[in-house]
């Protein structure tokens, strides 16, 4: 008889959801927390939605071990870590290679008592990483997000992971995004107001003033301004093994991801953006007001930060071997050559 197939990622997260929601309220004190530096230094852009999720999904799945790279000041290894606290077993194993975050990091889990269910490792991922594959549960990638970082994961840590195993990567944007312009000013909240604060006035002088002792580096394009991601501009490789790079922020490993996941089965994995609708008793939106970076446009299409998709290691091996994820450079390269 064949094994039963794996349960879509999309109901996973659905059920998960469903079964422990009523304990996310125990969470509010992370996203309140978020931008205070003197609790966590460094700043890593985890989101509370994402958050909630990856809470509930490791109370459902019980993971024994789990692997993240990057720690950061520990704010994601905080939703992690007080799941597995609830659940009564299992360690997250987090890597980063910046000495103070990690110091954050340490001093925030020990006074929060989840040091039992954490172990903190510096250095280099792709130096420690692969010694923490055997029997993993469930990776968490939300690092660098260049090229070559994802280059690296594909090639080394995608290909030695069981099929079912479930993969979290974060700020990694669904193709309906648009994206933000770098050098350009903030966006304009929405709606405008009637008549902007005065310290926003005073912001905008101090910005006016740089500015002009600065001038933006890409002063030819219109700051405000939104682009789907399949009209982006891109820029040219400039050495045969490069990606080109798109403007707007963690692009690399978005479009890489993007590229390789084109034909994937819809059940193996989930944009977390499209479930947001679905899940208002979250609040996905609740703590947005205290975020430093917008999610979303005018349009209600997010932007390029805070996106994350869950999906099956599955869907990745099918078409991460090496040859296939050169090919999906060299098709990523042609195509972005076309036409500029
Ligand atoms: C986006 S932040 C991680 C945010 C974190 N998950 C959180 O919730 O706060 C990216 C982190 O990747 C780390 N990093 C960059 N390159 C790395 C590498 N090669 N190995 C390990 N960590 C790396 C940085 O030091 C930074 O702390």
């Amino acid at each position: 008889m064949s094994a039963a197939p794996p349960v879509p990622v999309r109901e996973l997260i659905r059920s998960a959801i469903a079964d422990h929601r009523s304990e996310l309220a125990g969470l509010s004190f992370l996203p309140e927390l978020r931008y205070d530096r003197s609790v966590f230094a460094t700043c890593g852009q985890y989101d509370w939605f994402s958050g909630q999720v990856l809470y509930c999904l490791v109370r459902a799945l019980r993971p024994s071990t789990i692997v993240e790279f990057s720690t950061s000041s520990g704010y994601s290894t905080t939703f992690t870590a007080l799941a597995l606290r609830a659940n009564g077993a299992g360690v997250v194993h987090s890597v980063d290679i910046d000495a103070t975050a990690q110091r954050s990091a340490r001093a925030w889990l020990e006074r929060q008592g989840l040091m039992p269910h954490v172990e903190l490792h510096l250095g280099d991922c792709r130096a420690v990483v692969p010694r923490l594959l055997d029997g993993l549960d469930l990776l968490f990638i939300d690092s660098l997000h260049s090229f070559d970082l994802t280059v690296w994961y594909l090639e080394q840590v995608i290909p030695r992971l069981a099929p079912e195993t479930l993969v979290h990567v974060h700020d990694i944007m669904p193709p309906e995004a648009r994206v933000r312009i770098h050098g350009g000013p903030p966006y304009p909240p929405s709606p405008r107001p009637a008549r902007p604060p005065l310290s926003h006035l005073v912001k905008r002088a101090i910005w006016l003033a740089l500015h002009l002792r600065n001038p933006n580096p890409f002063p030819a394009r219109r700051p405000v301004e939104l682009l789907p991601l399949e009209t982006l501009a891109v820029h040219r490789p400039q050495a045969p093994d490069e990606l080109p790079t798109i403007d707007g922020n963690y692009f690399e490993e978005a479009v890489l991801l993007r590229e390789l996941l084109r034909d994937a089965p819809e059940d193996e994995l989930c944009y977390l953006h499209r479930e947001m609708t679905r899940h208002p008793e979250l609040e996905p939106q609740k703590y947005a007001h205290l975020d430093r970076i917008q999610r979303q446009d005018r349009h209600g299409q997010p932007l390029e930060w805070n996106d994350a998709l869950w999906l099956r290691v599955s869907a990745l091996q099918r078409s991460s071997g090496h040859d296939s994820v050169r090919d999906a450079i060299r098709e990523l390269q042609r195509a972005h050559q076309v036409g500029r």
